[in-house]
């Protein structure tokens, strides 16, 4: 055991920052009102939220009026895939082969009500190819969803060329940025986005707290009912911790982004060429256009699932793939989707860091995980 629990597991979920826990605590102990109540408590509530939209706002350079708080990174796609290709007028959505189950899973759906849905393959690197993406453009395509960054492989997409292919043929973009938000640049003018996904929890933020960024004229369809909250677009009482820890997130993201990428490109660069010394270890993903956090890999001859367990035992927190299919014994699409085969895929190992691991952190996984990978393999 490692003296220390050391969490390499960052793209499941993250700490909360202190700061975040700070902003939310009056909101949970005594600033609890129902920000729909005309009464000081429910002004205090409604300031609170109309300062996190603003904040989130400020991270993206878009308008408050363009942010819709929902439940996390899920609902966030779920609201975009199913809300905005209706208003679209047309029949056709067009994604990719790697994207998370939130995405996927919408897309399932679209299909039950009728719409048709295109699944544009991937590079052995992860990346889309350009071609490709134009290859499955029509003047029926309403929608084209590319995530930002992939959740197992961390490839970074070329979002901004894939919005203007979107827009050539009149389609709207989205963008799941769950993994991407608050670890690179997003500027929704500048990148042509119409519509984006991210969550609190990735971002040492509260779990349960997300938004859907929808630019202002984009027509989005409600999938909850009810009272009315959020413009209509989202009913139910505002979660007002949450967004407040949201919103507070954020803006703790955006003013530290520039110091806390280098940081994590330090570290992460070490874990990768501490990992490769390994005999039979390789790289998943793009060497180079991978998201700061990201290091993931494969091992002739072992289980990621054992690796996993192996290191837990040793207070090492990692992942096989991504938390959202661990239980799975499937092998990762996303693996899949690179080329790899079901036994490779099954060999996977992520290491994802954030912006409170340590050298230290990298220093202990270095020292146990050859011993861990030779004794499985005997
Ligand atoms: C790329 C991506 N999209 C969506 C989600 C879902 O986010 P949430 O857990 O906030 O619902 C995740 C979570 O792992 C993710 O990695």
């Amino acid at each position: 055991m490692v003296s220390k629990r050391v969490y390499l597991d960052n793209s499941a979920t993250t700490a909360m920052a202190p700061e975040v826990l700070s902003a939310m605590t009056p909101y949970l102990l005594s600033k609890y009102g129902n920000p729909s109540s005309i009464h000081f408590m429910g002004e205090e509530a409604s300031a609170a939220v109309r300062k996190a939209r603003g904040q989130v706002a400020s991270s993206l350079n878009c308008y408050p009026s363009e942010i819709t708080f929902t439940s996390g990174g899920t609902e966030s796609d779920n609201l975009a895939v199913l809300g905005a290709m209706p208003g679209t007028g047309r029949r056709k959505f067009v994604t990719t082969a790697i994207e998370h189950s939130a995405v996927l899973e919408a897309c399932a759906e679209l299909e039950r009500r009728g719409f048709e849905t295109v699944m544009v393959g991937v590079d052995g690197d992860g990346l889309l190819r350009m071609e490709d993406l134009a290859d499955a453009m029509d003047d029926d395509v309403g929608l084209v969803s590319v995530m930002a960054a992939n959740n197992v492989i961390g490839t970074v997409q070329d979002i901004r060329e894939a919005a203007k292919i979107a827009h050539e043929h009149g389609a709207l973009f989205h963008t799941d940025a769950v993994q991407a938000y608050g670890k690179m640049p997003l500027d929704m003018k500048a990148d042509g986005i119409d519509l984006l996904s991210a969550s609190g929890h990735k971002i040492h933020g509260p779990k349960g707290a997300g938004f859907l960024y929808h630019r202002s004229g984009v027509e989005v369809t409600p999938q909850i009912f009810g009272g009315g909250q959020e413009a209509g677009l989202r009913s139910s009482t505002e979660n007002v911790p949450g967004i407040v820890g949201m919103g507070a997130a954020s803006e703790l993201a955006v003013s530290s982004m520039k110091e806390d990428i280098s940081a994590m490109i330090g570290i992460r660069e070490e874990i990768i060429e501490g990992i490769l010394t390994i005999q039979g270890a390789y790289l998943n993903g793009s060497r180079d256009r991978r998201i700061c956090n990201n290091a993931h890999f494969g091992f002739e001859g072992v289980s990621g699932k054992d690796v996993v367990l192996r290191l837990s035992d040793k207070g090492i927190a990692a992942s096989a793939e991504s938390a959202c299919s661990a239980g799975s014994s499937e092998p990762s699409h996303v693996l899949t989707a690179i080329g790899r085969s079901p036994r490779e895929a099954m060999s996977a190992l992520r290491i994802t860091i954030s912006r409170y691991t340590t050298e230290k952190d990298a220093e202990a996984l270095l020292e146990v995980l050859p011993g861990v990978i030779a004794s499985l393999r005997a």
